[in-house]
């Protein structure tokens, strides 16, 4: 499969020149490519067994007219809050393509989700209780699936949201009594099926595929259970993208030869079953850059800094304060601007940083580039996935990034 991993030609995103697009749009400034997002999923469809449906998960990138493109383009969606709910639905997304995944729903999130109809992962007998005298409440049966904290681990996870103790899901070992025990909550809630997912950001397909035989054998084992036909396998999902330079590219066959076991399996063994995958950054992380401008050149002591007009504030990961252990560079490069172009020669060794009052705002950090000045701009590549919507744009109140669609 052919790798989507940042632009060949750092001059140009999206076939548009990215001085033209920053003229256009301004500064700062985050760009996804539609194209490169349509041909990503094309490329998984291709490879995929035709049982194995494709969710997005909203929260990788909100953007709407992004989300309005996708939707048309995958199964369904995830979302997390009731906020991604009303996006999801004024993108125009059939609620039965919905489901509502993560911890501490609040109740007037449960009520609109039932009042939406769309398909609940309930995350603890709690907010089961609470949702089932919400859905009674509103005279609706609320569709509910569980989520599964499953006792496994998955190998090579970025993050882990499985095995072990965890705010996610309901610990596998107390699924059987609640499901031999669902008589109590069969007059509010309709039981439709089961959700895993174990990890995220994991760039091992071996252990991807293990993690999905694993969570396939733990449904299996649980919808003995069940008080009705498994309908709907979430089989998560945590197919993760390169960012920095000793990763590569996810090697998808051996997932491949997994969810094609499982589909066959399941055929025969969970016939009403839809199974899914829920996939955020591997969908959009590699169709979308962040784009500043240099404001400002500087050499403290003999070592040079670069100051571009917007830094962590919109852009958190590149800085490495979203959860990375060992802060690396992204993927950047400066992109010349018409005035500055033959200047660009000689490189030189620079940090680059945003204009946050704190050391935690640096976006590069040792980068060689060529030599750059005020004016010119500076890239950073695999932003299309946890960027604008996953930052701090509120501090120190500099203007929001601007987004556009490409
Ligand atoms: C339940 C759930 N679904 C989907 C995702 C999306 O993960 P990613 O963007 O790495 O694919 C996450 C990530 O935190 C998640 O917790």
């Amino acid at each position: 499969m052919p790798t989507l991993f940042f632009v060949q030609d750092n001059q140009f995103f999206a076939n548009r020149p990215i001085a033209q697009l920053a003229a256009e749009h301004g500064t700062p400034l985050y760009a996804y490519d539609s194209q490169r997002i349509r041909q990503r999923i094309q490329d998984l469809r291709i490879l995929l067994p035709a049982a194995i449906g494709i969710h997005y998960a909203i929260k990788a990138n909100p953007y709407p007219p992004l989300v309005r493109a996708i939707s048309a383009l995958v199964d369904g969606v995830d979302i997390a809050s009731a906020g991604e709910l009303d996006l999801a639905l004024q993108a125009g997304i059939n609620p039965h393509r919905i489901s509502f995944a993560g911890p501490g729903k609040r109740d007037s999130e449960l009520e609109e989700a039932v009042a939406a109809g769309v398909l609940i992962n309930a995350e603890s007998i709690n907010e089961l209780t609470r949702l089932a005298a919400i859905a009674q409440k509103l005279g609706r049966k609320a569709r509910v699936a569980l989520r599964i904290n499953p006792a496994f681990e998955p190998k090579g996870a970025g993050m882990r949201m499985g095995g072990g103790p965890r705010p996610f899901g309901m610990d596998e070992e107390i699924v059987p009594d609640l499901l031999n025990d669902w008589g109590r909550f069969s007059s509010h809630l309709t039981f439709e099926g089961l959700h895993i997912f174990a990890g995220s950001q994991n760039l091992n397909g071996e252990s991807i595929a293990a993690a999905q035989r694993a969570s396939y054998q733990l449904a299996l084992h649980l919808a003995e259970h069940a008080p009705a036909p498994i309908k709907t396998l979430n089989l998560g999902g945590g197919f993760g993208i390169p960012y920095f330079a000793h990763e590569s590219p996810l090697e998808l066959s051996p997932i491949v030869t997994a969810l094609t076991e499982i589909a066959q399996d399941a055929a025969q063994r969970m016939p009403e079953a839809a199974l899914h995958l829920e996939l955020g950054r591997y969908l959009v992380g590699e169709a979308g850059i962040y784009v500043t401008r240099i404001v400002d050149k500087k050499v403290s002591r003999g070592h040079t800094y670069l100051v571009t007009d917007g830094g962590l504030n919109h852009h958190l990961a590149a800085s490495g304060n979203f959860g990375q252990v060992i802060r690396r560079n992204y993927p950047a490069a400066l992109a010349q601007t018409s005035a500055t172009q033959s200047a660009h020669r000689r490189t030189e060794t620079v940090s680059v940083v945003g204009p946050l009052c704190t050391p935690l705002d640096l976006l590069a950090d040792k980068i060689n580039l060529p030599m750059a000045e005020p004016g010119d701009l500076f890239v950073i590549f695999q932003s299309g996935a946890y960027g604008a919507s996953a930052s701090p744009q509120g501090f120190l109140s500099h203007p929001a990034a601007t987004e556009v669609l490409l």
